[in-house]
């Protein structure tokens, strides 16, 4: 009688467990019908925020980048790229033709306290950074201006396309005195108290160092995503459909929008009880919903979560560890390494439960279930990536449907081909994410379109790609460099 109440017991709580799992693989459902609406939610956002200035979630930032890099840019230029965890100086030197471009990078982790603590501080250290990196590759002494492009990942809104405002911290940054203040000037000022002879010339997102890169190798690119500790877009759009500011010249006649579209929000994204309960917690609450569903910086805490409740509900994962409790100890990187454990016994996930999540001695069918939720939790934000994507497509006329078909059938279409330009780990890094990124864009999109659209992945788009556009918008100091 005891075994057989023993399994009974066994049998509840198992029952509860898949339970919460069912009711989370509901409410992260992503049937085609509904990326549709989300796609449609998308285009239909693009359209209102670019119509009025708060006229939709969607900011639809202007860049002031009004040309792309054309391969005939020539001389030295420096970069710096900050807005993740960690933050970039390169150097690339363009000889005047398209070519692999080289360019002499280092990387370095931004010291925590300087994400929250004072701006001079964080643009110090980054001056003194350059500084040195400057040391080793040319002369701090010379009497050339050396121009620097700026990529500064975070929503700016720009007065020219060398300066800008800060208009809120996401990904976790939280700098208080910077909000609303000029970001190239700040930086062109540590500059200065360093003694550095450099001009912030251009001030970029990543997202359009990115297309801006990608542009340069392959000129069908018409957008960029980022897809790594936070996501976002950005295309080429024409000047006149930028409504909401009239009389918009340039002579190339388009501009790169900044979409922002991390903070894009629609009623028809699948929602869960987590989802809720992790933007409630943020300091960013009711901001940034799309990022929080798809980046990096929050996979790992919606995985957290759900352990957490299955913990609660059940002793599946043994006694319920504080662990558990602390916002963000579970990284996306690792969840990636579980969620992909193809070992027979998933020692992978055994022993990132175990060291991580203090979860230790857990049966193998409880492993398996921890690779159940990394996976719903990865494909949902995969599908949705790639709906917000097809968005873009639908915006500018390149998804395939209305205007280029003429009215023929969907096989007779003569599609250009569109390329578009990705960067970041989540995309580069965690297989799953991006199979299932490409699946559904095959399934929004259809195979015969799908086809004519292709993902190119760039190598350090967001610093390289900000030293081009600084080639490419200064001309004139161009000639003053050769
Ligand atoms: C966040 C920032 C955005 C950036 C993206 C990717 O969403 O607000 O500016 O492009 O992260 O780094």
């Amino acid at each position: 009688a005891l075994v057989v109440g023993r399994r009974v017991r066994s049998r509840r709580k198992w029952k509860r467990v898949v339970g919460v799992l069912k009711e989370l693989e509901e409410s992260c459902e992503t049937t085609v019908g509904r990326l549709k609406q989300v796609v449609d939610a998308m285009a239909v956002e693009m359209h209102a925020g670019l119509a009025s200035e708060g006229g939709s979630k969607l900011k639809m930032l202007l860049t002031f980048v009004d040309n792309l890099p054309s391969g005939s840019e020539k001389g030295i230029f420096y970069a710096l790229d900050l807005g993740g965890t960690n933050f970039r100086v390169l150097r690339v030197e363009l000889g005047g033709q398209r070519s692999d471009l080289d360019p002499d990078v280092e990387q370095q982790p931004i010291p925590e306290q300087l994400m929250t603590g004072r701006s001079e501080d964080l643009f110090d250290f980054i001056a003194s950074s350059l500084y040195q990196f400057v040391e080793k590759n040319d002369s701090v002494q010379s009497p050339i201006t050396k121009l620097l492009g700026f990529t500064f990942s975070f929503p700016v809104k720009q007065t020219s396309v060398s300066s800008g405002v800060l208009i809120k911290w996401t990904k976790g940054f939280a700098i208080r005195d910077m909000v609303e203040k000029e970001v190239a000037g700040a930086l062109q000022q540590a500059l200065t108290r360093k003694g550095l002879n450099m001009r912030v010339s251009v001030l970029v997102n990543d997202t359009v160092g990115t297309l801006a890169l990608g542009h340069y190798h392959d000129a069908d690119i018409v957008a960029a995503v980022i897809i790594g500790t936070g996501t976002n877009a950005c295309y080429w759009e024409r000047t006149d459909a930028i409504i909401k500011c009239q009389g918009l010249l340039t002579t190339s006649g388009g501009m790169v929008v900044n979409m922002e579209w991390g903070n894009f929000w629609s009623s028809h994204l699948p929602r869960t009880s987590y989802d809720i309960k992790l933007d409630a917690e943020s300091p960013n609450p009711n901001d940034q919903g799309f990022e929080k569903m798809i980046s990096g910086m929050y996979l790992g805490d919606i995985v957290r979560r759900v352990i957490l409740r299955m913990s609660e509900e059940s002793d599946v994962f043994g006694p319920v560890s504080s662990r558990l409790y602390l916002p963000f100890t579970l990284r996306t990187p690792l969840m990636a390494a579980m969620h992909e454990d193809d070992s027979p016994e998933l020692t992978q996930v055994a022993r990132i439960l175990k060291d991580v999540l203090d979860i230790p001695d857990i049966p193998l069918k409880a492993r398996k279930l921890v690779v159940k939720i990394c996976d719903v939790v990865t494909r949902r934000a995969a599908r949705l990536a790639a709906a917000g994507i097809v968005g873009i497509l639908k915006k500018i006329g390149r998804d395939g449907s209305g205007g280029i078909t003429g009215g023929r059938s969907r096989s007779d279409i003569k599609m250009r081909r569109t390329a578009v330009a990705v960067e970041g780990s989540l995309y580069t890094q965690y297989t799953m994410f991006r199979e299932y990124l490409h699946e559904a864009l095959n399934e929004i999109l259809g195979e015969d379109i799908a086809r004519h659209v292709v993902i190119i992945v760039t190598e350090d788009g967001s610093g390289t790609g900000a030293a081009l556009l600084a080639a490419s918008h200064s001309s004139e100091n161009v000639n003053n460099i050769q």
